[in-house]
């Protein structure tokens, strides 16, 4: 049977996500016995703080039982901490969830969503996957141009896609021009702030989005416990949005979206915000000493607001990020978003594993 005649048309045009490498397979296909170090997926290098694992454990317990539909507790906590309505605060299976649904709900098929390119590789493919148009704006110097988005906006724009900082350049947009683009946009348009990094910003004209909530009820902001909180392997990410809006979210959502172990540890997270002061202070400190030793090698670096750069090399190619792997150092090659073969996002990891990727890059660029 020829299932490929069978598929819905436009899923012709869907190109399945590449993970970054997982350890155990670079492990096995290489035959390489010692550590290995996996800098591919902006993924935390430490683990949760022990209150967390802490609450996990304890909601072993309930796991015969189904989880909370809708995230009631923890959506209730998030509003107290965020200083919104219950009803503004959505949870999903993660923030990615979240940008499938918000497609899902309100993008029909006739009509298209922006998004910046390079930017998060979710956006292409859930676009593709729902069969709606898509409207791709280049960066320009490695950061959004929402110059070039406003002027990009037609008649069908329904959503648009605003990845700040960006995935995968690190780069952010100031307050300043987010609010000359939302000015410069219908209002029926909605915005989505992806700030999947916000908690690693240090910029001091970052957007204050919560604010500019009360002011455009078009923006929706999406953030996740993935990154700064260490649970990417447990999927909670959370929308800040109009309630009216919230409301539908829920309409198309799975009864049981996030798992009793998402939330258990997302709550114990919240609870402990406050304490990942050092851990953040440590991963900027970090990503500059590499972001200096990158540069002094030759490679172009945007300035970063999160926990990964962008290497751009000049000169012939080298099989960097292929060469590494022989290393037992991974990290995420930047070719498939045209940024040049020999280009990679590396995530920030632990002192020590920041050493060793330097010392490798070094390793291989010298012979
Ligand atoms: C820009 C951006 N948005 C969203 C996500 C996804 O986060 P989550 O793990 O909450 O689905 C990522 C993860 O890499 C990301 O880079």
């Amino acid at each position: 049977m020829d299932f490929k005649k069978l598929m819905q048309p436009h899923l012709k045009n869907v190109r399945p996500y590449v993970p970054g490498k997982p350890i155990e397979e670079l492990r096995r296909e290489r035959n390489i016995e010692g550590e290995i170090i996996k800098l591919a997926s902006n993924e935390n290098p430490y683990q949760p703080l022990d209150e967390i694992k802490r609450a996990i454990s304890e909601e072993l317990d309930n796991i015969n039982r189904y989880p909370n539909s809708g995230s009631h507790y923890l959506s209730l906590e998030l509003s107290e901490k965020h200083g919104l309505e219950q009803g503004q605060i959505f949870v999903g299976n993660g923030s990615n969830e979240i940008i499938e649904l918000l497609v899902r709900a309100f993008v029909k098929p006739d009509e298209n969503v922006m998004y910046p390119y390079p930017s998060f590789i979710a956006y292409p493919l859930i676009v593709h996957q729902a069969g709606v148009g898509e409207l791709k704006v280049p960066l320009s110097d490695y950061i959004l141009d929402l110059e070039a988005m406003r002027s990009a906006v037609n008649q069908k724009t329904k959503m648009v896609f605003i990845c700040n900082p960006n995935n995968p350049t690190g780069t952010y947009v100031p307050e300043g021009d987010v609010v000359a683009f939302l000015m410069g946009i219908r209002e029926d348009i909605i915005v989505v702030f992806d700030e999947a990094y916000y908690e690693y910003v240090t910029a001091e004209d970052y957007p204050d989005s919560k604010k500019l909530l009360e002011r455009f009820k078009n923006i929706v902001i999406l953030r996740t416990f993935s990154k700064v909180h260490s649970l990417s392997g447990v999927r909670a990410g959370y929308a800040m949005a109009d309630a009216e809006l919230v409301t539908i979210l829920h309409m198309v959502r799975q009864p049981f979206n996030v798992n009793r172990l998402a939330q258990a540890a997302a709550r114990a997270a919240l609870r402990h915000s406050d304490d990942l002061g050092t851990r953040i202070d440590e991963n900027n400190s970090e990503r500059s000493r590499i972001a200096d030793d990158l540069r002094e090698l030759g490679f172009t670096v945007p300035d970063s607001q999160t926990n990964f750069l962008l290497a751009v090399p000049e000169g012939p190619d080298r099989n960097i990020v292929d060469r590494l792997m022989d290393l037992g150092i991974i990290v995420r090659s930047a070719a498939p978003w045209g940024l040049g073969v020999e280009s990679f996002r590396v995530s920030i990891g632990t002192p020590a594993e920041n050493d060793r990727f330097l010392e490798g890059l070094r390793d291989v660029l010298s012979r």
